[in-house]
Order: structure tokens, then sequence, then C-alpha cells
């Protein structure tokens, strides 16, 4: 039987006409960072969002692996998938702009673990004045992201790249075996990807999480990842080592070719 943490076996996601994932196939392995990478319109973002039951697949098998044994997330529910675990962030951010990065840290374990919306954040305010220990989890994370000395700063006060790493905090307050993560590096200048690339090496070194990385910095993308997948016009392209894909012929005619939505934003 697979060790894999997660298995994804022949996932197919169609929109009316369009095929955006087509027969994909691939497994993670635990206490790795695996890359799913591949030009803008390949389809990462749509296996991310069938894994994490945004979507709902026509065909596939996608299954977890913890101590507890095998889980079929095919058959769960979105809000049934973080409680085994899974953590995710989106690509086009998901936060608060009203509330403080702190408190946007501070309910998403609510959110994860058990609420609706509505009651996290009806929860917030006995969560900020009663919840200490949560206060305490809470402000480690942002510690350890660089993120403290804006945790009373409101989202929407802070650039781009600083919000895509309050999104990766929001993720960790899960304390998840299984971090989704859709292109965290996105808007953050060259000495900002190296931090990231640090946090995220250590955060997995330090957790035994297992890391499926989306992204388009490929130096984020070969400096830390274990093994790499990649997809093209949303097939499977190939697999491997980051010494293996950097100079695997298909995989570097698919980037100079471009996507079928063209170029890199
Ligand atoms: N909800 C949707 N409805 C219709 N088409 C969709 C939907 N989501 C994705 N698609 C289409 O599926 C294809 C794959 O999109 P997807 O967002 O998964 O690509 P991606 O690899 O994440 O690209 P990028 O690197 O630009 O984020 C595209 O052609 C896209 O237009
Ligand atoms: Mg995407």
């Amino acid at each position: 039987m697979s060790t894999a943490q997660l298995s994804v076996q022949g996932l197919r996601m169609a929109f009316g006409g369009i095929v955006a994932v087509d027969d994909v196939s691939f497994e993670v392995q635990p206490n790795t960072v695996h890359a799913l990478i591949g030009p803008n319109g390949a389809g990462k973002t749509t296996v991310l969002n069938c894994i994490s039951r945004f979507y709902n697949p026509q065909q596939g098998r996608v299954m977890f692996r913890d101590e507890a044994g095998e889980h079929d997330l095919l058959s769960r529910k979105s809000h049934r998938i973080a409680p085994l675990g899974i953590a995710r962030t989106f690509q086009n951010l998901e936060l608060f702009g009203e509330l403080t990065v702190f408190d946007n840290v501070l309910i998403a374990r609510s959110i994860g673990m058990r609420a609706t919306l509505v009651e996290a954040l009806l929860r917030l305010p006995r969560q900020r004045h009663e919840e200490r220990s949560e206060r305490e989890r809470t402000m480690a994370i942002l510690d350890e992201l660089g993120l403290a000395a804006q945790a009373q700063v409101q989202i929407r006060d802070l650039p781009y790249g600083t919000q895509k790493l309050v999104e990766l905090a929001r993720a960790m307050a899960l304390q998840p075996r299984l971090m989704l993560l859709d292109e965290p590096a996105a808007g953050m200048n060259n000495r900002e990807i190296e931090a990231l690339g640090r946090t995220l090496k250590d955060l997995q070194a330090r957790t035994g999480a297992t890391l499926l990385l989306i992204e388009h910095s490929m130096p984020l993308v070969m400096s830390i990842s274990d093994r790499i997948t990649v997809m093209h016009n949303g097939r499977f392209l190939a697999e491997g080592t980051p010494r293996e894909i950097e100079r695997h012929p298909a995989v570097v005619e698919a980037y100079l070719g471009g996507g079928k939505s063209g170029k890199r934003r």
C-alpha cells in the first residue's frame, strides 16, 4: 500500500466545455515540500480546489493518510477537510480587510475547526479577552513570520506581499499536517521570497507538516522542494527532483511556449 500522505489519482475537473484538469495523478510523501508548477492556466489551482473540496471533480480519487488511516477526501464536504489537519491559502486573498492581522489569524482556528463565519466573528470578542492560550499561539505564529510589529494593523493597510504572509499565518494557526499553498510568494520582492523560503523550510522541519506548494517563483520552488510535479494545459507533464525538472525538455518547452492563457502575469 502507498505510504503517501496525499494521493491524487485520475483527477478530472471540467467547467462546461473547459477541461481544467484532465486525468491528473500524483502523490505527495509525508514530511516533504512538494511543488505543483506549470504555466498560467495549467490547472494547478483547480487541483487544489478539488483537494480542499471547493470543487467537485467529475472523476478521480483523492486520499489523505494520517495515523488513523486513509481518508477519502472526495467523500467529504469542504468544512470536513480542515479538521483532518489540512489547511490552505488562497491565490486571491481571503482575508478580512477591516480586521487586524492579529484578529484574522486568531479567528482562523474557529473558522477552520468548527464554526461558521458568523459564529467565528461572534466569538472574536471573547477570544480577544479570554482565551489566553489562543492569543499566545497567534502571537507566536506572527512572531515566526516576522509579523509581530504589524499585529494591530488592519489588513487593508498592508502591502500585498505582507497580506500573503497573513494568509500563511492563518493556515499555520490550524497546526496542519498538510498545507496547501497557492502562490504564497506572489507580490513579494526577491528579499521577501528568500525569507519566505527559509520560513517554509523551518516550519516544515519544526512541525513535520507536509507542504503542497503552487508557485511561479522558480528560485523558491527550486530551493525548497523535495519533488516537483509539472502540469501543462490541464495535464500531468512531468515529475522529479528540482534538478531533474530544471533540465527536463518538455518542461522547458512548456514554459517557453507559454500556457493556454499566455504569459506569466
Ligand atoms: N470556476 C471556474 N469556472 C470556469 N473555468 C475555470 C474555473 N476555474 C478555473 N477555470 C479554468 O480552468 C483552467 C485552469 O485554471 P487554474 O486556475 O486551475 O490554472 P492555474 O494553473 O492555477 O493558473 P495560474 O498560474 O494562472 O493561477 C483555466 O482555463 C481556467 O480559466
Ligand atoms: Mg492558480
